[in-house]
């Protein structure tokens, strides 16, 4: 009897699940320079690059098949071509809804030529990467508002070099995914920090704490997210403990801030914990000199009742949360819940992140939990996230004003050593330029 009411019951589960799932108004998937469209595990299928309704590719180039190379491993069907630029180019990719989008470029170097290309990358007016270099497989991922109905992706050499990418993503984030209030952590305490929601963001990390990795297929913004244990700096066993939830992670009924499309459930339902006396610390690599939003996600689904963990949170080495009451914030066991920080690095290795025991906890086994950090790189001027020297705001112009303007601003004395280089290159886009104007 049991079996027998267990299919229809499972049946509308997976019915309610994929009814939920998050349907974006922008859905740009590419394969570059690839002749059929590729598949992938998590379903979602990239069609090439070439011929697409939807995007506009603005420059002749050559497109380098497939090879097998000993350098990486064998590329999947995805990464097995890619398009590459002897000279600037750019991507139009129409956006039908503005606002924030997810852009994700995949950078595969199948051929020895490709991971030593030197480029500069810039969508949207912002200059993304820059002088920037694919020695190994790497997806890159930004998080950008977009406030116009073409976003431009313009990819420009370094001189002598070609740039080239395998495959792009470009997806409508879901409005709760930035929020506008942080905390700023700086070493003198912590005050609000506003304005959050017109940043663009580099996704350097996203770890799932004490869990296992979680791939785009069980990520409804498919993501991926990494467990923490390489990150540990310190932790004695004795004052820290592991968990997994079997449960359901409570996500608020109809709320439009706290979705599964913030962190998914496989996100929210591992935990590391810490003792009243203990403290445990994680250490990630970031380039200095920048700024970061640091989103620490937490669910309490190790209490047997509300108000039992109080515990503090640090960031960067400086207290920026003490005696933090989760009950007190979620009113409810399993429910997720996240605070974004805001922290300046300027010349540490590490970004350094703990959660500290506190007297107060109910239990002195299990005082505090994380269950999830994310890591983003702010854009630290109004143009660029990646460098700000000279070159780069000469790029942050090429990117916003398309190749008419950037031929313009040539002759108002932009870096002429590089011109010189570069000219013989712009030769032919001279003609694309025209049309545009
Ligand atoms: C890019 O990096 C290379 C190697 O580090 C360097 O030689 C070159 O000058 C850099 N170019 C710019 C524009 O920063
Ligand atoms: C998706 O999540 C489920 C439940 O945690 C797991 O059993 C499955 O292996 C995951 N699938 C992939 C492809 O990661
Ligand atoms: C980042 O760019 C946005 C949009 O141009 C701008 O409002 C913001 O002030 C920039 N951030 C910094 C730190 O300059």
């Amino acid at each position: 009897m049991a079996s027998v009411l267990a299919v229809p019951l499972l049946l509308c589960l997976l019915a309610s699940a994929s009814a939920a799932r998050f349907a974006p108004a922008d859905n740009h998937l590419l394969a570059c320079g690839a002749t059929a469209p590729a598949v992938l595990p998590d379903g979602r299928r990239f069609v090439p690059d070439s011929g697409c309704a939807s995007t506009r590719l603005r420059s002749p180039a050559p497109t380098l098949p497939s090879a097998a190379s000993s350098a990486a491993p064998q590329p999947t069907p995805l990464h097995a071509a890619a398009r590459v630029f002897s000279c600037r180019a750019s991507y139009d990719l129409a956006v039908r809804r503005r606002g924030y989008h997810v852009l994700r470029l995949h950078f595969y170097p199948f051929e020895p030529a490709l991971a030593s290309a030197r480029f500069h990358v810039g969508a949207a007016g912002f200059l993304l990467l820059h002088n920037f270099s694919a020695s190994a497989p790497v997806v890159k991922e930004f998080i950008l508002p977009v406030h116009s109905d073409v976003l431009v992706l313009t990819f420009v050499p370094e001189s002598g070099s070609n740039a080239f990418v395998n495959a792009i993503e470009l997806v409508s984030a879901p409005d709760e995914l930035v929020g506008d209030i942080g905390t700023l952590v700086t070493s003198s305490g912590t005050d609000q920090n506003n304005g959050l929601s017109s940043q663009v963001y580099e996704m350097l990390y996203r770890i799932n704490v004490a869990g296992r990795k979680v791939t785009p297929f069980n990520d409804t913004l498919w993501r991926t997210w990494v467990n923490d244990e390489r990150f540990l700096v310190s932790t004695e066993s004795s004052n820290s403990g592991v968990w997994s939830f079997g449960g359901r992670i409570a996500y608020p009924k109809g709320s439009r801030l706290m979705t599964r499309e913030v962190a998914p459930d496989n996100v929210y339902n591992s935990a590391r914990s810490v003792s009243s006396q203990g403290k445990v610390t994680w250490g990630f690599p970031v380039p200095a000199s920048s700024r970061y939003l640091v989103r620490m996600h937490f669910c309490d689904i190790v209490s047997k009742a509300l108000n039992e963990l109080y515990f503090d949170i640090y960031v960067n080495g400086q207290l920026a949360v003490k005696d933090f009451d989760i009950s007190g914030a979620t009113g409810f066991l399993a429910y997720p819940y996240y605070i974004d920080f805001v922290v300046d690095v300027e010349d540490e290795v590490a970004l350094k992140l703990a959660i500290g025991g506190s007297k107060n906890s109910r239990s002195d086994e299990v005082s505090g939990i994380l269950n999830a950090v994310e890591i983003m790189r702010m854009n630290k001027t109004n143009g660029g996230i990646d460098g700000d020297f000279a070159v780069s705001l000469g790029m942050e112009y090429v990117a916003s004003k398309g190749i008419g303007e950037f031929a313009r601003s040539l002759l108002c004395g932009f870096i002429f050593a590089v011109l010189a280089a570069l000219a013989s290159y712009f030769g032919p886009h001279v003609l694309i330029a025209k049309s545009f104007w």
